[in-house]
């Protein structure tokens, strides 16, 4: 027997609901919300409270149904009411092209046909069907003509509308069945896989592993905490909306609340779509989520009709799915590597082969367990992979074409650089040379050293590198600040303007920020991304001289292996010494300003005399980092004058205006505190 319930009550119920609805879309779908999420959270807290409240007002179209449903025995299945098709595929432009002319061959037609391509989704595919604007049933594809019903698992997915009420359309459709590809994200994936791995549990294989498996659920609360998200690709039956194509089908959708791939291209000629082809294989890595090709499809609903569809596949579109990234090659030999910390890696050089575009000569073995695991021997056919920026691995062993020549691969026991010992500890898979002053791992140390995100020396190379350390010029990061032009010009293939532009790039770089700087040594563990948290609390480099384990780890982001492995990199005499070494050779650590620590604040500076440790136009740029502006002559408004050895005239005047006189010492003690 339903109570009385106060109407109050019920209309703030149904506010909330609405509201809640509305800003989900705004949130997920616009990309544009109106409200924080904190008050969002309030907003939802509160609607959850109500309905436990009064159980009588629950409803099947509540967005508390979000956060998921109490747990199903098994999945019911349905049928879909227009069965779910798979895919022809097509790998070469010759495949696109002669798909088009197919068609144009079956509806008889000379004329250009129109498409709409868009990225094919490494994802789940699934319906959404609408009734009178409600979410009333999600389903897999199943089969194709069966699928299993998941609605409450689809109703957390927060780019899902539950209701239709926030479009732009006017007359919502009776029926209306949508399907879309689900997905996650590659960051909220390598996240999610963090916490599993964290609670002990076995992390996914890939992206679309973890949306099939949080799909598929029994307890939807489960679902509710997996980051998934739906873009739509298609329509089965859909009443009272006249949508001629399927571009347009899209527009009409976003409309209504659903969100689309927004890279499709609509309306293209068969040209454009291989255009679009070459520029998604080139962009596919830097995407979020994760692609296998594209989709096209002829445009125009009635030609599909006309086209039709085998028992598979429709004939109007087809997968341009992208050339493999995994080719079978042979190795041919196995030497190791030395890194900058010494890691001693195994590296197979193979029988050169094309991996989606580009020739693989050798892939990383990672280290002996791997080979042991792997079972890798010299002479292998093998499965070699190249994902994005990633270097080239084997990822498994063709064992049937082994013909017993093959040969195991031992692991040195001195390195093959320096011949000093290797070991490995014990909580390590990796052997590593001991001797810090290997010439391999000063090279590597050395390029880090000038690499973009550390000192960043324009002309300071990988093969200028090597020649440098293999000519004795450089052997400690010191010594790059100390070389000298005449030795640079004595080199082979270097002549004295790049010598000179290099001495004058390495001078340039002698100004550097305290996160830059701390990145640049190399230390283990630390990145870019928490040398930058760490600089940004410690400020000076001082701080880090006395900085303990636990005083790092207090810090928001730095985990306890960085925290360790930087307190003991400073505790170390001969690092501190190398550091030392540097600031002697001229180096000079800006005090992070990552929080906007500026000392100089709208001070005005005047420089007079020589400097020695700086160029004039480095002390500018250390002022100007500092907050502070350079003039050229001294006025009222100057604040300091910093005075250089024979100064000239402008001294005399600014003791005449009662003007702060500082020497370049007091300016760098002031500059780095
Ligand atoms: S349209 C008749 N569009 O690829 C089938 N499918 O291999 C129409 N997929 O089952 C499907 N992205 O799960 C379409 N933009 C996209 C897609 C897409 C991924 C999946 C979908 C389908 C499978 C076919």
């Amino acid at each position: 027997m339903q109570k009385h319930i106060d109407p109050a009550v019920i209309k703030k119920v149904e506010d909330l609901r609405q509201a809640l609805h509305r800003h989900n879309y705004l949130y997920y779908v616009m990309d544009d919300p109106e409200i924080s999420d904190a008050e969002y959270d309030r907003m939802m807290q509160a609607l959850i409270e109500l309905e436990a409240a009064y159980p009588d007002l629950a409803s099947h179209d509540s967005p508390t149904l979000r956060v998921g449903a109490p747990p199903l025995e098994k999945f019911e299945t349905v049928n879909h009411s227009i069965p779910m098709l798979s895919l022809d595929n097509g790998f070469s432009d010759t495949d696109i092209i002669e798909f088009d002319r197919r068609i144009k061959k079956h509806l008889n037609i000379d004329g250009g046909i129109i498409y709409t391509a868009e990225p094919k989704l490494d994802g789940v595919a699934v319906e959404l069907v609408y009734e009178n604007g409600r979410l009333t049933t999600a389903s897999t594809r199943g089969d194709g003509i069966t699928g299993e019903v998941i609605t409450s698992n689809v109703r957390t997915i927060a780019s899902v509308p539950i209701i239709l009420s926030y479009s732009k359309v006017i007359a919502i459709p009776s029926q209306l069945e949508v399907r879309g590809e689900v997905f996650i994200r590659k960051d909220s994936f390598t996240q999610l896989n963090n916490e599993r791995l964290n609670q002990n549990l076995q992390p996914f294989a890939n992206p679309r592993n973890a949306a099939a498996g949080s799909l598929r659920q029994l307890d939807s609360r489960i679902t509710a905490k997996r980051p998934l998200e739906i873009f739509v690709h298609g329509v089965g039956i859909v009443t009272d909306l006249a949508m001629e194509s399927y571009g347009d089908t899209l527009l009409v959708l976003q409309n209504l609340g659903f969100r689309s791939n927004p890279l499709t291209r609509t309306k293209i000629t068969i040209e454009q779509v291989l255009n679009f082809y070459r520029e998604l294989a080139e962009t596919r890595h830097q995407l979020p989520y994760d692609i296998d090709g594209m989709v096209v499809k002829v445009d125009s609903f009635s030609l599909q009709k006309r086209l039709g569809a085998t028992s598979k596949s429709p004939r109007w579109a087809i997968a341009y799915k992208f050339r493999a990234i995994q080719e079978t090659t042979r190795i041919n030999h196995i030497d190791v590597q030395v890194g900058r910390t010494g890691a001693v890696t195994p590296v197979a050089h193979l029988d050169p082969v094309n991996i989606g575009g580009a020739m693989v000569s050798r892939a990383t073995l990672h280290n002996e367990d791997e080979i042991i695991r792997k079972d890798i021997r010299i002479g292998d056919s093998v499965l070699v992979q190249r994902a994005g920026d990633v270097i080239p691995e084997v990822v498994k062993v063709m064992v049937s074409k082994r013909t017993g020549e093959e040969q195991i691969f031992n692991m040195p026991t001195t390195c093959p650089v320096c011949n000093s010992s290797v070991v490995r500890t014990e909580d390590e898979a990796v052997l590593r040379c001991v001797n810090a002053s290997c010439p391999a791992q000063v090279k590597e140390r050395v390029k880090h050293f000038a690499s973009k995100g550390a000192f960043d020396i324009d002309g300071l190379g990988n093969k200028l590198i090597e020649q440098l350390v293999d000519n004795g010029l450089i052997s400690s990061y010191a010594d790059i600040f100390r070389i000298n032009r005449h030795a640079l010009e004595n080199l082979e293939r270097m002549g004295p303007k790049s010598a000179e532009n290099i001495i004058e790039a390495i001078a340039t770089s002698k100004q550097i920020s305290l996160s830059r700087f701390l990145y640049a040594l190399g230390i283990r563990h630390a990145g870019e991304h928490t040398s930058g948290l760490i600089a940004s609390r410690l400020k000076r480099l001082e701080n880090l001289f006395s900085v303990t384990t636990e005083e790092l780890e207090a810090i928001e982001g730095v985990g306890p292996v960085v925290a360790h492995s930087v307190a003991n990199f400073f505790q170390q005499d001969r690092n501190r010494k190398a550091v030392d070494d540097m600031t002697d050779s001229g180096v000079l650590i800006l005090q992070e300003n990552g929080e906007k620590h500026v000392p100089f604040k709208g001070k005005v500076f005047v420089l007079t005399g020589s400097l020695e440790s700086m160029t004039r136009s480095q002390a500018k740029k250390a002022i100007e980092s500092a907050g502070g502006k350079v003039a050229a002559s001294v006025s009222r408004n100057t604040d300091y004058l910093v005075a250089g050895a024979s100064p000239g005239s402008k001294l005399a005047r600014a003791k005449a205006l009662d003007i702060e006189i500082i020497d370049e010492a007091t300016l760098k003690k002031i500059i780095t505190e």
